[in-house]
């Protein structure tokens, strides 16, 4: 194994406790109509536990509140929730079925905020949820036309005590988490969906404390993480997604600079992070002009916290790019542990090779051959 060993050496943060340091991506799947995890879902974590997945994170998990989740561009509609007798079971069988098998898993916790179709989702006459009532530029959006033109119309801004509620959302979803076993909880911050979109300065233009500089627009996600701390315990584990890139624009960034980046993550920081998930499509991809320091390397140097990197990891195109058309599995955990050694990141997420191989990070430990990336995969729980 030689250099890659770094990747199947323990790794522990606060109350978590890792065997390796492999985390399976947050991946929507859309196998829980009416927001229930279907039975195959049980399975389908549960088989990546048995093959030594580190820590899964479950696909994005629709919070308590009845604009969470709609259709929105990944041809969602059937994305599970986290309240509700029903779904908890479910989720709670899911966890000891992971648990059994020797793995962690942690939801995370998804509001499609701007993102989602107004109309669509569990609860189809609720309001927009969007902190100005925009979902942003739309010369750059890498969605189809027919889904931007049942986005763009403006919707009214979130009012003050609809923040409230939102923020009331989330923590009671997490307080949920918590009931029924999970290891913690990942909040989506990234991609354009409603915490990145306080986060970001063209869907946030609000003149109130919720809007300004980037500390004031992330006084949402700072207000969420206290919530979820309070409603949880002071060391159940908390990971934070933030990226640059959005769907309303791949090139879109919420940190022009590194002091821009620590001033959005530090306060997060004081909030209550254990673990950042930097969210980029290639994990080796710079983050700033003047180094090769991918976004998880610079968080980990501005916040002292442990990060998660992630992106292109067993594949030879990224994500964007392989919706499109087929990639090819490849081995590049070298580049990974070379990263990993010299300190950029402490875990690394695997999202579409896990997808295509269950028994992907046992294989690249034992050799084996990996499945080959097949498109149709997507479309499956195998
Ligand atoms: C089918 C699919 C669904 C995804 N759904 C989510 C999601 O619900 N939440 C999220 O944060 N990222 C989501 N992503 C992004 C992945 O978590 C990951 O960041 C991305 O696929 C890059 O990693 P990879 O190159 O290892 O696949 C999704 C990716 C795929 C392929």
């Amino acid at each position: 194994m030689g250099q890659v060993e770094i990747l199947y050496t323990p790794f522990a943060a606060g109350a978590l406790h890792l065997p390796n340091r492999f985390v399976m991506a947050p991946m929507t799947r859309n196998f829980s109509p009416g927001g229930l995890p279907s039975d195959g879902v049980a399975g389908y974590y549960r088989r990546r536990a048995e093959a030594e997945v580190g820590l899964i994170i479950t696909e994005g998990v629709g919070v308590d509140h009845p604009a969470a989740v709609g259709r929105e561009t990944m041809g969602g509609g059937a994305s599970p929730v986290l309240h509700g007798d029903e779904a908890l079971a479910r989720w709670r069988s899911i966890v000891d079925g992971v648990h059994a098998a020797g793995g962690l898993i942690i939801p995370q916790l998804w509001h499609q905020g701007v993102i989602r179709v107004p109309g669509t989702g569990y609860h189809p006459d609720a309001p927009s949820a969007r902190p100005s009532g925009i979902w942003g530029p739309t010369d750059k959006a890498m969605v189809s036309p027919d889904y931007l033109e049942q986005v763009r119309a403006p919707t009214a801004p979130l009012t003050d005590s609809e923040i409230g509620d939102l923020i009331a959302a989330f923590a009671r979803s997490a307080a949920n988490a918590k009931a029924v076993g999970f290891d913690g909880v990942a909040l989506h911050g990234a991609h354009g969906y409603l915490i990145d979109s306080f986060l970001w300065r063209y869907t946030n233009v609000r003149d109130d404390r919720w809007g300004g500089g980037i500390a004031e627009r992330a006084r949402f996600a700072v207000e969420l993480v206290r919530a979820i701390r309070a409603a949880t315990a002071p060391d159940f584990p908390v990971i934070f997604r933030f990226s640059q890139w959005k769907l309303q624009d791949y090139d879109a960034r919420n940190a022009e600079t590194p002091a821009e980046l620590e001033a959005m993550l530090a306060p997060l920081v004081d909030a209550g992070v254990d673990i950042f998930d930097a969210s980029t499509r290639i994990f080796t991809a710079p983050a700033f002009d003047g180094s090769d320091m991918g976004l998880a390397g610079w968080a980990r140097k501005l916040t002292g916290k442990p990060t998660i990197a992630v992106g292109g990891v067993g594949l030879s195109k990224d994500l964007q790019s392989s919706f499109a058309q087929p990639t090819v599995m490849t081995d590049n955990l070298a580049l990974v542990a070379d990263r990993m050694a010299r300190g950029e990141f402490d875990l690394i997420a695997v999202g579409r090779a896990l997808l295509m191989d269950a028994q992907w990070v046992r294989k690249m430990r034992d050799g084996g051959a990996v499945n080959p990336f097949r498109l149709e995969a997507y479309a499956t729980l195998d």
